[in-house]
Parts: structure tokens; sequence; C-alpha cells
């Protein structure tokens, strides 16, 4: 990068929801490290290179506490959340080990495959629902939500009843307009939980809130509050990613037709299928750091108080990790993509999401041999570059 090159504003949006901006080229060539541009005109630096960020994800110096001075912000209603109580993502070790080990053994691969036949039965009561209403349908409201929403529900112990209270909520704390939304949002789904809470202490369940509450309110380890966080957060990140996986997932399917027909054909292909899509679409496009202390990093000194943001579509399109990195191909080798994250906060519901992946896409080719988009693809509205990436509509025929 010459002196003369203003650093690239991130985040942008995609014009194709499969492929990062095209403005992010330039990021893409100036790998490893580069400077980026918030909202805000305040600058940080953007990981692109694989090798790097992973290095990087895995270093204590780098803090994911939003309060911590110079933590970046992408958008200025996530400004707007500082100060407020967070679990797991927004908080560094010790503490963070803490918590995470409160809830760890209900998200293991174990656990997953015991689940696998009650997602199953998810997926197939909605592909019910929605052909006994369509075709025509959207794919987000009919499919993509609810099964992620409802399997989430069921592992909290949430009643599913409540999911338009909270799939609303949840898309005002990701998705604004502005940061009272987010605020109110944020407000809403902690009174809800509070009162969740209490409800469980007199009549306790079988979900893991319920075992939380049981385990933890009493013997003092989590208090009302933190309580209440963990809640918001696995609820939140159990069902809004995964939707945008399952949506943003069929349509890239339904844009290569001759992959689709190598899926439809071989149907064990399913899991690395699910793995590339995970690597090429990236939706969690931007994690967010502030480095504790300096960093020698690729040449260069990330100092004290900078920002650090990871652009996960770029990290995962390193060709020297992943060659012809553009391509949906589900014969490379995905080893190592950064889509769920890397290090402490590496996503907890990755064996949870993959397992509701393989089974919704699954059902989707089994059931609905002829699924096909039902508007020209360039009129189907995606999310903005500055949540986590996905459809706002599918709509689908068959
Ligand atoms: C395909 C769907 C999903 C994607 C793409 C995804 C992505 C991610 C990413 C990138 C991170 C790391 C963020 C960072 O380091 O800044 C993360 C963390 C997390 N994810 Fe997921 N996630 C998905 C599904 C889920 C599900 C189903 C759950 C279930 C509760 C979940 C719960 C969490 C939690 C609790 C964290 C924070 C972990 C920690 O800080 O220790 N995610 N996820």
């Amino acid at each position: 990068m010459t002196d003369t090159t203003a650093p690239v504003a991130f985040p942008q949006n995609r014009t194709c929801p499969y492929h990062p901006p095209a403005a992010y080229d330039t990021l893409r060539a100036e790998r490893p490290l580069t400077r980026i541009t918030l909202y805000d005109g305040r600058e940080a630096w953007l990981v692109s290179g694989h090798a790097t960020a992973r290095a990087l994800l895995a270093d204590p110096r780098l803090s994911s506490d939003r309060d911590r001075p110079g933590f970046p912000a992408t958008t200025e209603r996530f400004a707007g959340i500082r100060d407020r109580r967070a679990a797991l993502l927004g908080v560094d070790d010790p503490e963070h080990r803490r918590q995470r080990r409160m809830v760890v053994g209900d998200f293991t691969f174990k656990k997953a495959v015991e689940l696998r036949p009650h997602i199953q039965r998810i997926v197939d009561e909605r592909l019910d629902a929605m052909t006994a209403q369509g075709p025509p349908a959207d794919l987000v409201g009919a499919f993509a939500l609810p099964v992620p929403s409802r399997v989430i529900c069921a592992l909290l112990g949430v009643p599913y009843d409540d999911h338009d209270f909270f799939e609303t909520q949840s898309r005002r704390l990701l998705r604004g307009p502005e940061t009272a939304d987010v605020l109110d949002a944020r407000d809403r789904l902690e009174a809800y939980f509070g009162e969740l809470i209490e409800r469980k202490r007199r009549e306790p369940g079988d979900g893991l809130l319920d075992d939380l509450v049981r385990r933890q309110l009493h013997d003092g380890a989590l208090d009302r509050d933190g309580l209440i966080a963990m809640a918001l957060i696995l609820l939140v990140a159990g069902h809004e990613t995964t939707a945008n996986m399952i949506s943003l997932g069929t349509f890239t399917l339904l844009r290569h037709p001759e992959r689709l027909a190598e899926l439809r054909a071989d149907p064990a292909l399913v899991p690395d299928a699910v793995e590339e899509l995970m690597r090429l679409l990236s939706i969690a496009d931007g994690m967010l750091r502030v480095a504790v202390d300096d960093i020698e990093v690729a040449g260069t000194t990330i100092r004290r108080g900078e920002g650090v943001v990871f652009a996960t579509s770029v990290i995962n399109r390193d060709e020297s990790v992943y060659p012809d990195p553009d391509t949906l191909d589900w014969n490379r080798s995905t080893r190592h993509h950064v889509a769920f994250g890397f290090g402490i906060h590496q996503c907890l519901g990755q064996n949870l999401a993959r397992a509701e992946l393989e089974i919704a896409l699954s059902g989707l080719l089994e059931r609905l041999p002829a699924l096909r988009l039902a508007a020209p693809p360039e009129e189907i509205p995606f999310k903005p570059g500055d949540t986590i990436q996905g459809m706002l509509e599918l709509p689908v025929t068959w």
C-alpha cells in the first residue's frame, strides 16, 4: 500500500450475497494485515491472511471486551451497546473460561449426534407444513428461521410459543436500524429472560436454562444478570446465524445447478458441502477485538488500544490455503476455515449448527427435487454488510 492510498471502508455491502464486496479486493491484495476505516472515520487493523488470523485469534493480547477503550464498532448502533452485561463472546479469560465450562457439555459433538433425530423431526414437520401450503413459499419464514429457532428453544427450555417475540427482538438487536432499537430490544429480551428464569425457579423443567438455574443460581456461580446475559447470547446466536446459513446456503446451491445435481446424486457429499458453504459464505464477516498490549505480527506492530477486525470472507479466501478460493468446490480441503471463528471464542454451537445444516439441506434436496427460485436472483433481497450475512427473503417454488 502506498501512503496516498486511503484505507478501505469496512464493512461494505456485498453485491453478490455469497461473495465479499468487490471493494475488499484491495484487502485481498494487501494480505495479511492492512488498515481500514470504520463507519465513524476511526481506523482499525483488518486481518485478511489466514495464518495471521489464526495466530491473532489465539493471542490473549487481543480482547473481546467491548468496554475497553479502542474497541472497534462497525456500525453506530453497536457502539451504543457498550456498558451492558456480556456473556461468553464479550468476556476475556479467565472469566470467559469459567462461563464456557458451564455450558460446553451441552454443545459437544456427542450431544449434537443425540439431537439429530429431534432435528430431523423438526425439519420434516416444517417441510410438511411448507408443502401443504405451497408452492410458492418464502423459504426464510417457512423453513430457514423456524428450524433452528425450534431446535434452540427445545435445547434451552424456552417456550417456542414465544418465538414471534424473540425472533423479532433478535432481529432488532442485530440489525437496528438505530442504537435505540438495539437497546430497546436488549431491554425487552432481558426482561423476558428475567421472568422466564423466575418461572423456572418455581417450576424447573429439563432445558439447559433450567440446569443453569438449578446449578448456578443456587450455588451463586452465576448471578441473575449473568444468567440472563448467557440465555440471551445462546438464544440469539443459536437461531439467527444458522437460519442465515440455511437461506444463503440454499440460494447459493440454486445458483450452482451443476453442483446441486452432484449433491442430489450423492447425498453423502452433504457434510463436505456444508463445510465448503461455511467457508465460501463466511456469514459472520467481521469479528472484533482490541489489542491490550503491543503485538508484533507480520512485520507490523499493532499498538495497545488499537482495534482489530477479522474479515472472515477474505481470510477464508486466502489462495495460499484454498486454491481458486471463489469457486464452490466441496472436493477441496476446507480444513481450518475460520467461519466459526478460532481460539477461545470459537463457536460454541458449531456441532449443533453442522447437524442442523446437514439435516435441513438434505431434507430440502430429498423432499423437493424441483426446488428453484421463484423470482429473478438479482431481485431477491439479502442482508446488508454490517450484520450476519443471509437472505431477507427467499421466494422458492417446486
Ligand atoms: C452456521 C451457524 C453459525 C455461525 C456461522 C456461527 C459463527 C460464530 C463465530 C464466527 C463465532 C466467533 C465470534 C468471535 O470470535 O468474535 C461464534 C461464537 C459463538 N457462537 Fe456461533 N455460529 C453459528 C451457530 C451457532 C449456534 C447454533 C449456537 C448455539 C447456541 C452458537 C453460539 C455461539 C456462542 C455462544 C459463541 C461465543 C462463544 C464464546 O465466546 O466462547 N453459534 N459463532
